[in-house]
């Protein structure tokens, strides 16, 4: 197998590391070496057929901000000049265009190779292109990593929970807002805990993605399409972010034993990010910068997960996950 990886960020980094560490557990199930035969991160490249050593490029990209020695303009044109088998897309996500992200997979797919992606902008802007698209290719296209990073979600009701009815998937999608809200609870100002959020490095770019509501809005369109087998785009989403909750309205809900915290709910007849009261101590009240979805279906009951939504080696395990699915050709 044969890697491409467009985007050499946290997440990039983090996958190089990972294929790294699971080096022997790799070649022992599959008796065969992986290689990432070409690595990009905005400006530059890095490309060997014979495989490029993962620790070397986060090393080199540590010391000198960039991936490798080639300069490029067109990410297209050194994707077509590099044999390779699977696309590791991971440049940063754009949710107005999908960005040189959707660019990348459509080029991937159009050439009949798999995908794996944590972008959201495409998959929330062109999900129905993209999957008609590795259709057509024959490609495998997962994503898992897009929504709730480590947290076990889209497969987890793709694969697992296959045979079930799934009635609605309500969780907290953005551990920026469950952070600021968490630290609203304890009587820290908006502004100062969504400084903290930047420091940690969950926020996106432009945080008013993550505060008005607009990147769990990108995940909810990701369940409906991949789950819910809906065709809804990001401008279907009924979004209300956290921007207008004050200090005094977390009190009075403290004060009636309830947090308020930003819940995405996709349903078939339901797109919604909107801040709900949860009662104190319900699975989806929980405090800090990580995510959960509580999972209705019609044989299982509830099922709740949680886990990391972000983060260089936990994002870059939900890549693993895909990688070891399209390894053991599962669709
Ligand atoms: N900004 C996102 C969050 C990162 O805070 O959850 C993961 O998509």
């Amino acid at each position: 197998m044969r890697i491409l990886i467009a985007g050499f960020g946290t997440v990039g980094q983090g996958f190089a590391e990972v294929l790294a560490a699971r080096k022997e557990f790799l070649r022992n199930r599959y008796g065969k070496d992986v290689r990432i035969v070409c690595a990009m991160d905005s400006k530059t490249f890095a490309a060997d057929p014979k495989g490029l050593e993962p620790l070397e490029l986060v090393a080199t990209k540590k010391a000198t901000g960039k991936v490798g020695k080639e300069t490029y303009t067109d990410s297209v044109k050194v994707m077509d000049s590099v044999e390779y088998d699977l696309l590791v897309e991971v440049s940063p996500t754009d949710i107005k265009t999908g960005g040189v992200g959707l660019k990348n997979i459509r080029n991937a797919l159009e050439h009949g190779k798999d995908v794996i992606t944590v972008n959201k902008g495409p998959l929330a802007l062109n999900f129905s292109e993209l999957i008609g698209l590795a259709k057509k290719n024959k490609c495998k296209f997962r994503f898992e990593g897009s929504v709730g990073g480590a947290m076990p979600i889209i497969n987890l009701c793709r694969e697992n929970l296959v045979g079930e009815n799934i009635k609605s998937i309500r969780g907290i999608l953005n551990g920026t807002c469950n952070y600021i809200l968490s630290k609203m609870d304890n009587g820290q100002p908006f502004e100062q805990a969504l400084k903290e959020a930047q420091q940690m490095g969950y926020a996106e770019t432009d945080p008013t993605n993550d505060v008005e509501g607009y990147d769990a809005a990108c995940k909810v369109v990701i369940l409906a399409n991949s789950i819910f087998g809906r065709n809804v785009t990001f401008s279907d989403v009924n979004i209300t972010g956290i921007r207008s909750i004050t200090a005094e309205a977390v009190a009075l809900a403290s004060s009636h034993n309830m947090v308020i915290r930003l819940i995405g709910e996709v349903s078939d007849t339901k797109l919604e990010v909107s801040p709900r009261l949860i009662p104190k101590g319900h699975p989806l009240g929980l405090s800090g910068t990580l995510n959960a979805a509580q999972i209705t279906t019609d044989l299982a009951g509830p099922v709740t997960v949680t886990g990391h939504g972000a983060g260089r080696i936990e994002t870059a395990s939900a890549i693993l996950s895909d990688f070891i699915s399209i390894m053991d050709d599962r669709d």
